[in-house]
């Protein structure tokens, strides 16, 4: 079987791989590169747990080739927060109840970091389309949409003190 030589960076660390041309770039960050919190759903393209930014936009990683990573910025749910520091819209997820069997999570964590980094105040529709790609079993969704909002809140709030300071 041919290989291919793939460089590109993972959650900012320069990262080096050999993959066959059809390779998926799910597969390559499990089981290459040990980083297991993008989920293998459907691996259709359609549930969204596998989701990683590419170059800061959300994309299916188990229907992306490896090899379309070559010199490009992957970002996984790895690379979002520390285990003991989780990001403001992980503590939120978790205090709306979004998380429940947990499964999708880090696939709404990577669409809607993507969202809240291109929007600092996103309307409930843009929420919604910014997780139309994503599958949720568990919780209809109106608990991730709050977790969001709850975000947002917080992000106006601290603007607020700030210029209040200033
Ligand atoms: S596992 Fe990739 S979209 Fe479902
Ligand atoms: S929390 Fe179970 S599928 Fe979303």
């Amino acid at each position: 079987m041919t290989t291919e030589h793939v460089s590109f960076t993972v959650n900012n660390v320069e990262r080096a791989v050999e993959v066959s041309g059809s390779e998926t770039l799910l597969d390559t960050l499990r089981d290459q590169l040990g980083l297991r919190g993008s989920k293998e759903g459907c691996l259709e393209g359609e549930c969204g747990a596998c989701t990683v930014l590419l170059d800061s936009r959300p994309i299916d990683s188990c229907i992306y080739p490896t090899a379309a990573c070559a010199g490009r910025e992957v970002r996984t749910v790895e690379g979002v927060a520390q285990l003991d520091a989780p990001s403001l819209l992980q503590q939120a997820m978790v205090r709306s109840g979004s998380v429940q069997c947990g499964f999708c999570t880090p696939g709404f964590v990577m669409s809607l970091t993507a969202l809240l980094e291109r929007e600092s105040n996103p309307d409930r529709e843009a929420i919604a389309n910014a997780i139309s790609g994503n599958i949720c079993r568990c919780t209809g969704y109106t608990q991730i949409i709050e977790a969001v909002e709850a975000v947002v809140a917080e992000y106006a709030s601290s603007n607020t003190a700030q210029e209040a300071q200033a």
